[in-house]
């Protein structure tokens, strides 16, 4: 479709068009608790194609299946009892589960990128939650941004980054946490962290015991979305810095760094998280020539966001 996609506000109706947009191959982006996710029938091996398009993402890198219930992943995916306790005991919520393929499995190799493995997640925003629902459909969604940029947190930054590429945009507000789900793989051989997410490690190991250290093979990409860079507003980006020098802008945390824009005043990480893409898309925005970070403590959520921050800071490929 050419032009720039309708945001629609996410009621009923408009709703029930995005489903119908799903079901007859079209590309919807849709709220969920951690991003905007650029969604497409993960069974339609011709639309997930439209996904890695319009993004301009590496074929390589594979996508989440999203699904209405936690009841429906057994179709799609060998379960093993850990996989088991996770899924009761973050689903819904922020935490993708990469598990081998089943034989039957009716999810497109595309979103797969070809790998025997499989990545779902049942989120717990009730915008998308109904449209899943109404869809009837595992529905492949990354995050909604062109690929390697800043990820979305409302729906005008999908506007913006891919507008004329998206046949919909359901707005359902700000996302309330604001990174992305964390990545868990279990096989036979364990469990392992591939992404710090929205859930943290000690959450995760809470349920299952102590996580195996990812550990990546030359030979296969097995986490092909751990790219260095990532995250990346226009201007390079600067970590670690207490003071802005001539040119920069300061993207501050607690009282002690105020910045231009702060993430949380009185330093707390979950409302740094929630305020983390906008704030740097915020001053992506600006004229300056560099983006200097406050300091973030790397404990609990602050992981998520300062493995977000070391990407947006690597050089760029
Ligand atoms: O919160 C989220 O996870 C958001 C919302 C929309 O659900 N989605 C999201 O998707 O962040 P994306 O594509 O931006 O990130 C998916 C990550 C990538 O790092 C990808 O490499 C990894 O999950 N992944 C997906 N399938 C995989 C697989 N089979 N094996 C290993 N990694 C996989
Ligand atoms: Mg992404």
């Amino acid at each position: 479709m050419t032009g720039t996609a309708p945001i629609r506000s996410a009621d009923p109706a408009a709703i029930a068009a995005a489903a119908r947009l799903l079901r007859d191959s079209g590309l919807v982006a849709f709220p969920t608790e951690t991003v905007y996710g650029l969604g497409a029938d993960a069974t339609d091996g011709p639309a997930v194609a439209r996904i890695f398009a319009a993004k301009q993402r590496p074929s390589f890198n594979p996508l989440i299946s999203h699904l209405a219930e936690a009841s429906a992943a057994a179709a799609f995916a060998d379960l093993n009892p850990k996989a088991e306790k996770l899924a009761e005991a973050f689903w819904p919520g922020p935490l993708t589960l990469v598990l081998p393929r089943r034989a039957d499995c009716a999810i497109a190799d595309i979103a797969s990128a070809g790998l025997d493995t499989v990545a779902l997640r049942v989120p717990a925003h009730p915008v998308a939650h109904a449209l899943l629902r109404e869809t009837g459909r595992p529905v492949a969604a990354p995050s909604a941004n062109r690929s390697g940029r800043v990820s979305p947190t409302r729906a005008e930054h999908v506007a913006a980054e891919l507008g004329t590429q998206v046949d919909m945009i359901l707005d359902g507000g700000p996302c309330e946490i604001g990174l992305e789900s964390t990545v868990v793989r279990l096989n036979a051989s364990g469990a392992c962290l591939l992404r710090p997410g929205g859930i943290t490690r000690a959450e995760i190991e809470g349920v299952i015991g102590q996580l195996g250290e990812f550990e990546p093979s030359a030979a296969k990409p097995t986490a092909p979305g751990q790219l260095p860079s990532h995250y990346a507003p226009a201007q390079p980006v600067r970590m670690n810095a207490m003071t802005a020098q001539p040119g920069e802008v300061l993207l501050g945390f607690g009282p002690d760094v105020p910045g231009t824009v702060n993430l949380s005043e009185t330093g707390d990480l979950a409302e740094a998280a929630a305020n983390l893409f906008a704030a740097l898309h915020q001053l992506g925005n600006s004229d300056a020539q560099a983006i200097a970070v406050a300091p973030v403590p790397d404990t609990g959520l602050g992981i998520a966001i300062n493995d977000r921050l070391r990407r947006a800071a690597a050089p760029r490929t």
